[in-house]
């Protein structure tokens, strides 16, 4: 089968490496070689080994019809929506990276591959090498997920680590995860917790068949994370990670969510550092599944295409039937979502926080107070910190725990 990238960046470049690297092999389990036809690239690449390869107009790629699969390692919405569209109404494969895509126009890039007979696959949207999507689509299928609870996005944990276990600067970790092609373009994406977001929206939809617009996901990043918070988190044997959360309750509430969690020794994700993603699974039968792995970075990414690249070339069916667009009412409000929570407040003593918030764990730090409260809802919590607030009291975290 011949092939085209589209994009020859860390991961463009990186798939079009595994697929060079392991040619032979692929075509032994493929049953015909995968051969790269087409990389399509705007910069000069003087130095890159494929330049034979790269042509500019996509033009070029979806009018050949010797081209069966377009790999789409573009980054950004557009114009890789509307080149995996034409290539997909072209009959072509559409196998991307590109998260931004999936969860913008998963659904009509999946009613396209379907009408056109086609697959449109991407594993390495979530997780980076972690095949978790292939496993919800597939073998956890017969569950209903009531939770996924992830570390998913490489570059803040790799932050977050190298912040508190090496004493690195925020900016320092930041500067060495772009070095090393974890970051996106615009890290901003993965500090504030868009990155992640996007992808707990296509981790629900492959789950449950339902994409919610990202819009509808409550999201906070890592960047009002103080080392005084790490510092007691640690005290009461947690964690501080970002995490992608859904979570369906008993009362049939559906919560979605991106935000740092205190996160116990007990969880298997307490232990997930540096650039690697874990994503906990709750199927109804199944119970806890764990998954693990590179969640970024050139080598883990281009290993997750090729595996959607090996799929279709293989002749396997398709992977994911379309999904429904989330009507009013598919999220419920995250105002009512309850949890314990970490509070760090200043301008307040202890005592008088405590009439306000009721029975509070209270944690030692140097400045201000702090404590973890009962289970208590968002739109709580905001009433009590109002409370504070009017009597003079500040808050300097508010970080809830998983
Ligand atoms: N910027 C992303 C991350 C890349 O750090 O997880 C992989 O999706």
């Amino acid at each position: 089968m011949q092939v085209a990238v589209l994009g020859c960046g860390v991961v463009g470049r990186g798939t079009v490496d595994l697929l060079t690297e392991n040619a032979a092999w692929i075509a032994a389990r493929a049953g015909e070689a995968v051969t790269v036809k087409y990389i399509l690239e705007r910069r000069e690449l003087p130095d890159c080994p494929y330049a034979d390869k790269i042509v500019r107009d996509f033009d070029v790629i979806v009018s050949d019809p010797e081209v069966g699969m377009v790999i789409e390692a573009m980054g950004g919405s557009h114009p890789a929506y509307e080149f995996s569209l034409r290539a997909l109404e072209a009959g072509k494969h559409v196998v991307t990276s590109n998260k931004e895509v999936v969860a913008n126009f998963g659904t009509a890039l999946l009613e396209a591959a379907e009408k056109n007979g086609v697959q449109y696959l991407f594993e390495a949207s979530v997780g980076g090498g972690i095949p978790v999507l292939h496993s919800l689509a597939e073998d956890l299928s017969g569950n209903v997920i009531d939770s996924i609870a992830g570390i998913l996005n490489g570059t803040t944990n790799f932050i977050l680590t190298e912040m508190f276990t090496k004493g690195k600067s925020f900016a320092d970790a930041l500067a060495d995860a772009q070095a090393r092609g974890y970051a996106e373009a615009n890290p901003a994406a993965d500090v504030e917790g868009l990155d992640a977001c996007r992808k707990i929206a296509i981790l629900t939809a492959v789950a449950t068949g339902v994409l919610v617009p990202t819009e509808a996901i409550h999201t906070e990043g890592i960047t009002a994370i103080r080392a005084e918070d790490v510092r007691a988190a640690e005290s009461v044997h947690c964690a501080i990670k970002l995490l992608g959360r859904m979570v369906r309750t008993e009362r049939g509430e559906t919560f979605l969510m991106v935000a740092p969690f205190f996160v116990p020794r007990t969880s298997p994700l307490y232990t997930v550092s540096d650039v690697f993603n874990g994503v906990l699974v709750h199927g109804n039968f199944v119970d806890d599944v764990l998954f693990f792995g590179r969640g970024a970075g050139a080598a883990p990414t281009a290993s997750a295409m090729v595996g959607d690249v090996m799929h279709v070339a293989s002749g396997g069916a398709p992977v994911h039937r379309p999904w429904k667009r989330a009507d009013a009412g598919a999220v419920t409000d995250f105002a009512h979502f309850a949890c314990r929570r970490y509070v760090a407040l200043e301008g307040v003593e202890q005592g008088a926080a405590a009439v306000i918030f009721g029975a509070v764990e209270p944690l030692a730090v140097e400045d201000g107070i702090a404590f973890l409260t009962d289970e208590i809802s968002e739109s709580e919590f905001f009433d009590k910190l109002a409370r504070i607030t009017a009597a003079g009291g500040k808050l300097l975290s508010h970080i809830r725990v998983l």
